[in-house]
Parts: C-alpha cells; structure tokens; sequence
C-alpha cells in the first residue's frame, strides 16, 4: 500500500526530522512501519526532541525512536562505516534499541572512505560542504568504481563487522512490506535547491534529494507515492555558498564574524530572553536575533546558518517539482512580533503587504485557535505557493504543533 514521502521544500535544515516525528507520532490515517532515509549521508543533521531527550541524527533515520517502526537505509544513501557505528552505540547507550529488526542497511549503499573525505576538505572552501565526503563518494558510484556495503562488510574488519548484521537486500524488503498492505514514510535529507540536478549547481549536494529520489533511493515504485509533504521553514535558510534571493544581512560579513561561530552557541543559549528578543531594522541585526530565536546553527557542522525573508517563489517552484500534496510549516514562532515580507517575485519583488502576529496559538474562552492574523499569511501562502499547509509546527516539543 502506499508511501509518503517527508520533503525539505528549500536548502535543507527546514525541520523534516520534528514533521517525521510528528507524523509517527499523531497517525490520523494510518500508522507508518517502515521509515527509510533514501539519499544523502552523514552529511545531514536532523535534530528531534523526544520527551526530554534531544536526539542529532545524522545516518539512522527518525523512525529509530519510534517502537514498532523498522528503519532503513535505501540504496540511495552513502555511509560512513566508523560513524555509523558510532551513532548507533550512542543511541543504544541511550536507551534507544537497535537490532537488525529495526534497522536495515541496503547492501547497495556506497561507503564513505576515508580518501574521500580528505579530498572534501578541498570543496569545503569552493562550495561550503559539510567536509563528509559525500562528492567523492557519489563520484565513485557513477564512475562505477564506488565500493558497496555488501561487498565492504565481506572484505573488512572493525566497524564493517559489527553493521553486516544490518546489512540486507532492503528492496525487497520494502517491497515485500508495500505488498503487505503496510505503510512506509520517505524521509528526505537536505532540501530541494541542493538537489543534484534540479538545485543550484555547483552550490548543491550530490544526491537527489527531491521526492522523485525516494524511488530509485529506497526502491518505491513510483506509483506507490500518495502523499508528499513538503516542509517549509517560516523563514528561509541555508548553509555553505550559493544563491540566496531573500537573504537577511551580508554572507561575507556572517562568515567573517567570530560572535557567530560555534563556540559561542552555548553563550547564546544561556543568553538573556531580552537579547533573544531584540527586534531591529537592520537586517544583519536582525538575521542574528532570528539565528538565536530559532536557535540557527549547522547540526553538522556547527555554522552559522544564513537566513532569510520567506521565499514563496522559491517555495512554489519546489511544490511543483515535488509534486507536494501537502505542507508542512516548522519554526512558525520565530516570527512572532515582527513584521514579515515575503518574496513573490515580479515587480515589486516582495509583497506590499507585511504580515504581522504576535503569536500563533491563541486561547479564547478554553478553546486554542490560530492566530487570526497568523492565518491571513497562512492564506496567502496557500494561495500562493498552492498547496494546503496541514502542519504547523511553533516549538522543538512535539505537542507544539497546530494538526
Ligand atoms: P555536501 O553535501 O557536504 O557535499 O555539501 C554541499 C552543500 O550542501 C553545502 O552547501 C552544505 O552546506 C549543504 N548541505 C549538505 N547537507 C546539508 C544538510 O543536511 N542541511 C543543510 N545543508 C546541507
Ligand atoms: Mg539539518
């Protein structure tokens, strides 16, 4: 029976990880067994809060937290051995169990090797990468000379001989479950505009991370997809080099300012509401208070993220790519008190109208309902960008979320 597929709509980091989470958690139609990442590597970071726990993933998708869920990495994906290792002894040291039952590794995965990752350390500066080694590793794979996880796990020893148990023919697994009648969710890393082929090259990364991946990164046929949800940041961001229409403030500025970096995260943290809160006209000023706001920092790499006014260009084209049945809104709050342009393109480039909300859930005699004039953007946005928005996601917490 079907799968959906979960969608980053811009450059990543748009909070596919919480919509996952949210989806597992509040099935309405149906509940999801089989969750599986379809491109991508450890180059990707989703950050989920589970009860009190803050979980990073970087490889394990988010379905690992979730019983009754079996996760897999389709063979669209690339996997660093050590780290993943890693990751799965972190999780299991935090209580988290992982057996071959709920984790599955496709035997056609390309593994990250350690040449690889040196070489990227040379794009890092040209193109901003997260320094993973995932060009060199997809490089490998489409000259045919890559090496395969079924084929690593045979020939080597440390890490390869703890994962082997992992490692399955998983096309056929999830086909075998699709038969059965069950349910799967795609979960995409990075986000449409760093596709391969349909983002901004050379500024992307070396997957497909669009929907149309879940197919031939998971083995999905194509007729199979039902649902596509799209996630969409309230405000737009992006990490490395490359194009960024509504950016807030000067990228060179950002990446030569030290306040920024990632030492002072935990500064920032700590730091007082007032200065969190801190509303300004100047853009680069107020990019800062945003990054402190939605707490704006790579879960790679630790670098500052640029951000940026909503997009609605943008973010139309990539539910037409996507083919987006439905969206999902994440960071909703962050907008909370001032007032926000959108690009749409044309002439003038942003809307004349400001939206403005002081807050996006309101209690009126015991009974929570959006915010009227949070709704008026929501709207808009519908229109606009044409696609229903089914999520609005205004915390890290999962019950801070409006379904
Ligand atoms: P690479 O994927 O490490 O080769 O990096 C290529 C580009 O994609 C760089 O601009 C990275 O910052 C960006 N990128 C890769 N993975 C992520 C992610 O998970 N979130 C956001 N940006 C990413
Ligand atoms: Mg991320």
């Amino acid at each position: 029976m079907p799968a959906d597929v979960v969608v980053g709509l811009h450059w990543g980091d748009e909070g596919k990880g919480k919509v996952v989470d949210v989806v597992l958690s509040f099935p309405r139609h149906h509940q999801y067994t089989v969750v599986g990442r379809y491109n991508g590597g450890p180059n990707a970071g989703h950050t989920v809060k589970f009860g009190e726990e803050v979980y990073k993933l970087h490889q394990i998708p988010t379905g690992i937290l979730h019983e009754g869920v079996v996760s897999v990495l389709g063979c669209g994906v690339v996997v660093n051995p050590d780290k993943l290792y890693k990751e799965i002894m972190d999780l299991e040291n935090r209580g988290i169990k992982i057996t071959p039952d709920n984790l599955l590794i496709s035997d056609k995965a390309h593994v990250i090797l350690p040449e690889y990752i040196e070489q990227d350390r040379k794009e890092m500066l040209r193109l901003g990468t997260t320094g993973e080694g995932i060009g060199g590793t997809y490089s490998r794979k489409y000259a045919r000379t890559g090496i395969r996880l079924g084929q690593y796990v045979k020939e080597n020893n440390g890490a390869a001989v703890f994962l082997k148990q992992f490692v399955k023919d998983t096309e056929e697994f999830v086909l075998a479950a699709l038969k059965k009648g069950e349910y799967m969710l795609a979960e995409g890393a990075q986000g449409t505009f760093l596709d391969i082929d349909l983002g901004d090259y050379p500024f992307v990364t070396s997957s497909h991370t669009t929907a149309g991946g879940a197919c031939t990164g998971l083995g999905i046929p194509p007729t199979e997809i039902e649902e596509v949800i799209g996630v969409a940041k309230i405000c737009m961001s992006r990490v490395g080099e490359g194009p960024f229409p509504t950016e807030l403030g000067d990228y060179w500025k950002l990446k030569n300012d030290s306040g920024e970096s990632l030492n002072s995260n935990l500064e920032y943290a700590e730091m007082a509401p007032q200065e969190l809160f801190s509303i300004t006209s100047d853009d680069y000023q107020l990019a800062r208070s945003l990054r402190r706001r939605g707490f704006e920092w790579g879960t790679t790499t630790g670098r500052p993220r640029r951000l940026g006014w909503p997009d609605w260009v943008l973010t139309k084209r990539a539910v037409e790519i996507n083919g987006v049945t439905k969206m999902a809104i994440t960071k909703a709050d962050v907008f909370n008190c001032i007032p926000v342009k959108v690009r749409i393109g044309g002439e003038p480039l942003y809307s004349e109208r400001k939206y403005t909300w002081e807050t996006i859930i309101k209690e009126t005699e015991g009974r929570r309902h959006l915010d009227p004039n949070f709704i008026h953007f929501k709207r808009d946005m519908e229109e606009f960008v044409g696609a229903p928005i089914d999520i609005i996601s205004y915390g890290p917490d999962r019950e801070e979320t409006w379904m």
